[in-house]
């Protein structure tokens, strides 16, 4: 098992390994004396992994309350966030009670969000189940519900007590679901890790998981540690994600996150290597990495098109937006851009 440190203004533990679920009421005993738990997953993972965890914590002295949302991004909704508070009132929970995610980043967010604000803050583990979870959303503390405007829009900075990540709960992913969370981990490569890049090149599918979840979250805990609240070099994590977000809006989120993600970092290696920003002879490593998990390129939306949905983007600051910009394999830049030229930025992903 590997075990990185996160040292937040709570710190904690990611431990990473395999067929860590029957472990979870063990490892949770070394955290805190018996007390409840409220289980929360979705219909997909309780049927795969809720009974291994249940009898887990209960053989280690836990009382369980399970709490079943339908799977998907629909359930991060404030009615299932204020039925869940109301779960957790009706069962008797104080602050020296606890909440545990069993799932991908839709149980972790609602999960994460309603611990932070239930009694204003009670413990919460994550058990991530999809890889963009074990590599992203269970680390670092965002926790969020979606409103009808928009996309994680009502959340708060709540950091877990504990995160176990068993990678084994990968292999029941489906194959879009698996590849979706490669995006996250292709991001990583690009933005700080040219050696992590290259394994995923050279190995393809046959990656080390153990290795690259774990390269994947020391990173992630490193931005974390310099710059928890979100003020400046956590936006490092956004490469790709601003005309990801202005993708997914125009194609009325039938184009999923990762596959949006895959184009909007194809696309600003492409415009940077027009730019003269990026090396042209390291572009085509990039497509190679995303066709290998079925992740795609091209984007199907206009410069001019994609430029206006971005404007809207709930990151932009006054008249700028906050750019990621790759300058080589394994480094990328912040660059603060003006609105009115990132149609011209785009433009030279799409002759490129
Ligand atoms: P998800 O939670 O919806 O899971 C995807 C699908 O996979 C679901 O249908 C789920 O039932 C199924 N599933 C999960 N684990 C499985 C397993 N082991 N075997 C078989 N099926 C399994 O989606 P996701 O991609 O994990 O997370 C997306 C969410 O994460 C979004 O709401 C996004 O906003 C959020 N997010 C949060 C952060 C953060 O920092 N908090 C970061 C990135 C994304
Ligand atoms: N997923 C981006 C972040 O945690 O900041």
């Amino acid at each position: 098992m590997n075990v990185i440190r996160v040292q937040a203004s709570s710190p904690y533990e990611v431990r990473i390994g395999t067929s860590l679920l029957p472990l979870v009421g063990e490892q949770l005993r070394g955290l805190t004396a018996p007390c409840k738990v409220c289980l929360l997953t979705d219909d997909t993972v309780n049927a795969l992994y809720a009974p291994t965890v249940e009898n887990s914590l209960r053989q280690a002295g836990f009382q369980v309350h399970k709490y079943v949302i339908p799977h998907g991004e629909a359930s991060k909704n404030g009615h299932v966030y204020l039925a869940l508070l109301n779960f957790l009132a009706d069962n008797g929970f104080s602050r020296t009670d606890m909440m545990a995610a069993l799932g991908g980043g839709v149980v972790g967010d609602l999960c994460g969000f309603t611990a932070a604000t239930f009694l204003r803050g009670i413990r919460y583990i994550q058990l991530p189940t999809t890889i963009l979870a074990m590599v992203d959303s269970s680390v670092g503390g965002k926790t969020a519900i979606d409103l009808p405007a928009g996309k994680n829009l009502c959340g708060a900075f709540w950091q877990p007590a504990l995160v176990l990540c068993s990678t084994d709960t990968a292999d029941t992913l489906p194959a879009d679901v698996f590849s979706d969370g490669m995006a996250e981990v292709i991001k990583y490569g690009m933005i700080r890790d040219r050696a992590l890049f290259a394994h995923l090149l050279e190995k393809g599918l046959h990656f080390d998981r153990e290795y690259v979840i774990s390269r994947c979250v020391e990173i992630k805990r490193d931005i974390v540690e310099a710059d928890e609240f979100d003020n400046g070099e956590r936006q490092l994590l956004n490469f790709g994600h601003t005309v990801a977000h202005g993708i997914e809006k125009l194609s009325d989120y039938s184009i999923p996150h990762g596959r949006a993600v895959a184009m909007g970092m194809a696309l600003m290696v492409k415009s940077c290597v027009k730019a003269g920003l990026f090396p042209a002879s390291q572009a085509p490593s990039l497509m190679q990495v995303l066709e290998a998990f079925s992740l795609p390129a091209d984007v199907p939306f206009s410069p001019a098109e994609l430029a206006a949905a971005m404007i809207n983007d709930k990151k932009r600051r006054g008249g700028e937006i906050t750019l990621v910009l790759p300058r080589q394999i394994g480094l990328a830049v912040l660059q603060p851009t003006p609105i009115h030229a990132c149609e011209g930025l785009l433009e030279g992903g799409y002759s490129a």
